[in-house]
């Protein structure tokens, strides 16, 4: 769009630049420069107008920006080019994600190297390495503590480490996702260190108060995260002789974005690491981007329009790079983070299914998919080119984040049933065999969120201890079951370290001072390599995990309606133990595939009566994609045994 009042800034601006970046040949540069100027200019404006320096943070802005475009290497910057060709590209099925801990995945990231052909073996082409920049020792939040935002941390390795497996990787065509944690910096980092000093430039930088006057009027409407551990969101800094913000933990102080020097600091990280060879980057907890008295400082109307406008900034320096929304939020909440009032995603292109991961295991517990259909039904359709990272669990705790209205249209009372499904996952519910714990208990709001593995979550660890081969089966099923549920939904499944082979628990967490309160280490295992050659042996568990989920996710691959393009019909039946819904590609419409899976430990019956003429018309000539077995059906009706899965083609 041509618009005057941006377009004169643009040319004043161009001026002004720099001699260095005015007489190179930047051409695609300055073309996407000027194709996204007016919505820069207007994000810009919108949250930084009322400054006098504006005009000069606009130079800054765009100097950043040329500046890291000049740095981009040529080879990305040729797969810039050929992304805006095929800009539906990360939509494809074809991609298959899995997050991981660089030291307790293989030690390092040379060890991380080595092990490339795992993932190859697996089938898995989208690599999340959590943290790895330079975080203090101790206690760093699993290194979303950061204390430098362009250095590896030395336990991790070099940056000349990143290269080789940044390399490696796309030689494989396997791509890399990298964090970068927005919110906030450690308490380490140089910028918190000159601002404890008393450099009032750097003090900016954080949300920084002499006394409790404006930290209890924001006490007043924020919730806590860490209610155990880090309770309150101000800590009071000794050297400094202030309140600092730390909504996290206590050494985690925030960003304060209402600074554009910040918000260019920030951006300018994220372009060094997409110049690193980042082909997605996570952006950490964005929903906290944007504090206001009066509110609970999270989903600000700002702090997406901070994101917008690191998108169409990173659109023009490094077009081929996506952005991970990492937002925890309610459903209605979190679908603004591919942009609101907009067709295409014009935020985050992908985001975490949070609301699918929390219904999933409420199907678990109940064993039957009421809440999952509801809050499917609720779910708010995204927009074009945006997608889902469909996940069952990462290094985090699960939340209980369905709607109470979904709870309630379910049939059960919102609290007693988030009551039931905490004791489910901690064992204290009947004879449940899951062994999960509780994490970040809140005794002021009853609230709590629930910490294990996958493996331990499902019964597997106990099954294993008491050596039933029944239990254990049962354990595997369900675990393969409720991957075939993130893999076919839409979007990209992203599949945790050491859950393709059934990893349990890890309880050696206690031992360690720096992690022994955070029992979310619970489920950040070291990867047992002893245990992952089991997978070549007949019969093991690991075999049957990871063989299932070899052959799942290369069966994905091969069919087009699982690509998402908004391509989902969820079918209501009767039956409440199913869950149930219709893929079909846009341009293939002849060809669709019924996802059917069993959440009930008994055996269960699908009316093919209530699918709808086209299904009912086929069911004759059905077969199930993952077995390549034709489903059992009589009188019409199709069974499914305890916790089976059917991926069936409709032609
Ligand atoms: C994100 C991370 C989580 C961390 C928090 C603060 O939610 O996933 O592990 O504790 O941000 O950085």
């Amino acid at each position: 769009m041509y618009e005057q009042v941006s377009h004169s800034l643009l040319n004043e601006i161009l001026n002004e630049l720099n001699p260095e970046i005015k007489k190179r040949d930047l051409r695609y540069f300055y073309t996407r420069l000027g194709a996204n100027f007016y919505a820069i200019y207007s994000l810009f404006y919108q949250l930084y107008g009322h400054r006098n320096d504006f005009k000069a943070q606009a130079v800054r802005l765009v100097e950043t920006l040329a500046r890291q475009y000049i740095r981009r290497p040529d080879s990305l910057k040729k797969i810039d080019i050929d992304r805006e060709k095929d800009y539906n590209w990360f939509l494809s099925q074809e991609w298959v994600g899995m997050a991981l801990y660089s030291d307790g995945f293989a030690g390092n990231l040379k060890g991380l190297t080595s092990k490339v052909a795992y993932f190859q073996e697996l089938g898995v082409n989208v690599l999340h390495i959590m943290p790895i920049l330079k975080s203090p020792e101790g206690a760093s939040d699993g290194g979303y503590a950061v204390s430098n935002f362009r250095e590896i941390n030395p336990r991790a390795g070099t940056l000349d480490d990143l290269e080789s497996l940044s390399f490696t990787l796309r030689s494989r065509e396997i791509l890399l996702v990298l964090d970068v944690v927005l919110n906030h910096s450690s308490n380490e980092h140089e910028w918190a260190k000159k601002a404890r000093a008393g450099d009032q430039q750097y003090q900016d930088y954080y949300y920084i108060f002499d006394d409790r006057k404006i930290p209890d009027l924001y006490e007043e409407t924020m919730p806590e995260i860490f209610p155990e551990t880090a309770p309150g969101n101000f800590t009071w800094d000794e050297a400094m002789g202030k309140w600092v913000m730390t909504v996290f933990n206590h050494y985690q102080w925030d960003l304060n974005y209402s600074n554009p020097a910040v918000f260019i600091e920030m951006l300018d990280i994220i372009l060094f690491w997409a110049n690193q060879g980042a082909d997605v980057v996570r952006l950490d907890a964005v929903a906290f981007l944007w504090k206001k008295i009066g509110t609970n400082c999270q989903n600000q109307r700002e702090a997406h329009l901070v994101l917008q406008l690191m998108k169409d900034c990173c659109q023009v320096t490094a077009p081929g790079v996506l952005f991970i929304a990492e937002a925890i939020v309610a459903p209605v909440e979190v679908i603004k983070y591919f942009g609101e009032d907009a067709v295409i995603a014009k935020e985050c292109e992908v985001a975490y299914n949070a609301t699918y991961m929390a219904l999933l295991w409420d199907a678990v517990a109940t064993k039957n998919a009421k809440l999952l259909n509801q809050g499917i039904q609720s779910l708010p359709v995204k927009l074009d080119r945006a997608t889902w990272l469909n996940y069952l669990r990462g290094h985090d705790d699960i939340g209980l984040g369905f709607d109470d209205m979904d709870i309630l249209q379910a049939g059960y009372d919102p609290r007693e049933h988030r009551r039931f499904i905490i004791e489910y996952f901690t064992g204290a519910y009947g004879d449940s065999p899951a062994k999960g714990m509780k994490f970040g208990s809140n005794h002021k709001t009853g609230d709590a969120r629930i910490s294990g593995s996958l493996a331990s979550l499902v019964g597997l660890e106990a099954a294993l201890l008491r050596g039933d081969p029944d239990e254990i089966d049962m354990a595997v099923n369900l675990i393969l079951l409720l991957h075939s549920m993130i893999l076919s939904l839409g979007g990209i499944p992203l599949l945790y370290y050491g859950d393709e082979i059934g990893t349990t628990n890890n309880y050696g967490y206690r031992e360690d001072e720096s992690k022994a309160s955070d029992n979310r280490w619970l489920h950040r295992p070291v990867m047992d390599w002893n245990k992952a050659a089991l997978r070549n042996q007949h019969g093991t568990v690991e075999q049957r995990i990871f063989d299932g989920l070899k052959k799942m996710i290369a069966v994905r691959k091969g069919i087009p309606a699982f690509a998402d393009y908004n391509n989902r019909e969820l079918l209501h039946v009767e039956n409440p133990h199913l869950f149930i819904f219709l893929r079909t590609h846009p341009k293939q419409p002849a060809h669709s595939i019924l996802v059917a899976g069993n959440f009930d430990t008994s055996p269960q019956m699908l009316d093919m009566n209530t699918l709808g003429n086209r299904v009912y018309l086929q069911y004759h000539t059905m077969k199930d994609f993952y077995s390549g077995e034709s489903p059992t059906i009589r009188d019409g009706k199709l069974e499914l045994q305890a916790y089976q899965f059917l991926w069936l083609s409709i032609q």
